[in-house]
């Protein structure tokens, strides 16, 4: 299934993700206490750029407005691109919050003062398909797991599965697979870690992000080893040699997502898409994290472009595993 059927309406703007008939008028009443807990609850655990939630959600009756919130991270994301990112996960959960009520859910979209606004209407009853329910029940386990991963790879068909939910209309996803790719992305991460590394005003920024406990981006939780380290390196991080980050990538399983277009819009979709795709994961019993760190270089998004033959704009790169017992000192 794709994330989204077909657009409809004028200009492309609404989206309609609910099974069945829908009218486009909103049903009557409003939502209960115990409806706002659950869509509020699953807003709130979507993903987020250094856990910054740049958005405000208003539930009105049967409606739910998600804004984005102009949250600056001039060093790390000066053109807003993971904010929308963001915003289209935090919309991912939103829907599925509101299938899971067993509500119908279409989506409009907006902008107002160059921000982007969704819009979320139920218009009358419709059950949740088998996915959305399956990736609805995990939207309060998804967490961010930047270990290194155990065992041998992910199975093909686990591989086409994930692949599937990526897919939206303007979103594609491409695994790197065999040697060459894997040591051609493993220099190009290892070159954003150095350039990031040694850059102090982008750790000047992400240090006052960075937080023990409370609501930042949780020191904890932050990659020290392989593909993490490089996902989101800080002043302290240890880069890894790019051979043996080579070797975890073609152990772990690594998801290039693109877009075609580079706009607010395709911005929004691939942050549902990735939100999808990681409920998905969760589901299975899979962890995952994301890096967009490395790719806000012009010249990583180029060279991955290049040397994957990826059609698109490089957005995220997501990375599927099973969480290892031991840990891996690499
Ligand atoms: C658009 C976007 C960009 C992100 N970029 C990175 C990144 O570059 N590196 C990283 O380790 N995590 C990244 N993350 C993960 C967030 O830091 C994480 O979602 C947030 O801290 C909340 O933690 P949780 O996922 O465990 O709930 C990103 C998440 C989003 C939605």
């Amino acid at each position: 299934m794709t994330n989204f059927p077909a657009t409809r309406g004028e200009g492309g703007k609404r989206m309609n993700t609910a099974a069945g008939e829908v009218g486009g008028r909103q049903a009557p009443g409003e939502w209960s206490a115990a409806e706002s807990v659950v869509i509020n609850r699953a807003v709130q655990n979507a993903p987020s750029v250094h856990n910054s939630r740049p958005w405000s959600l208003a539930l009105r009756g049967r409606s739910a407005e998600l804004r984005e919130r102009p949250t600056l991270l001039v060093q790390h994301d000066p053109e807003g691109r993971d904010r929308r990112i963001s915003c289209g996960a935090a919309l991912a959960n939103l829907v599925l919050a509101i299938r899971s009520l067993r509500w119908t859910a279409e989506v409009e979209f907006g902008s107002s003062s160059g921000l982007v606004t969704a819009t979320v209407t139920a218009t009358g009853r419709a059950d949740p398909s088998e996915a959305e329910r399956r990736r609805g029940a995990a939207v309060l386990d998804r967490w961010s797991c930047r270990r290194p991963f155990d065992g041998p790879g992910l199975p093909a068909s686990t591989l086409d599965v994930l692949l599937e939910a990526i897919a939206a209309p303007g979103v594609t996803g491409r695994w790197v697979s065999g040697a060459d790719e894997a040591l051609g992305v493993a220099r190009l991460l290892t070159y954003a870690g150095r350039v990031f590394r040694g850059n102090a005003d982008y750790q000047r920024e992400l240090s006052s992000w960075t937080t023990v406990t409370g609501d930042g981006l949780r020191r904890e939780g932050l990659g020290e080893r392989g593909l993490a380290a490089v996902g989101l390196t800080t002043g302290r991080t240890r880069l890894p040699d790019e051979h043996v980050l080579s070797a975890r990538i073609q152990r772990e399983a690594v998801l290039l997502v693109g877009s075609g277009a580079d706009g607010p819009a395709e911005q929004i979709r691939v942050g549902s898409a990735v939100e999808q795709t990681w409920l998905e994961a969760t589901a299975r019993g899979l962890v995952v994290s994301v890096m967009t760190q490395p790719l806000h270089l012009a010249e990583v998004r180029s060279g991955l472009a290049a040397g994957l033959g990826f059609p698109g704009m490089p957005q995220v790169m997501m990375r599927f595993g099973r969480l290892a017992e031991s840990v891996d000192e690499r």
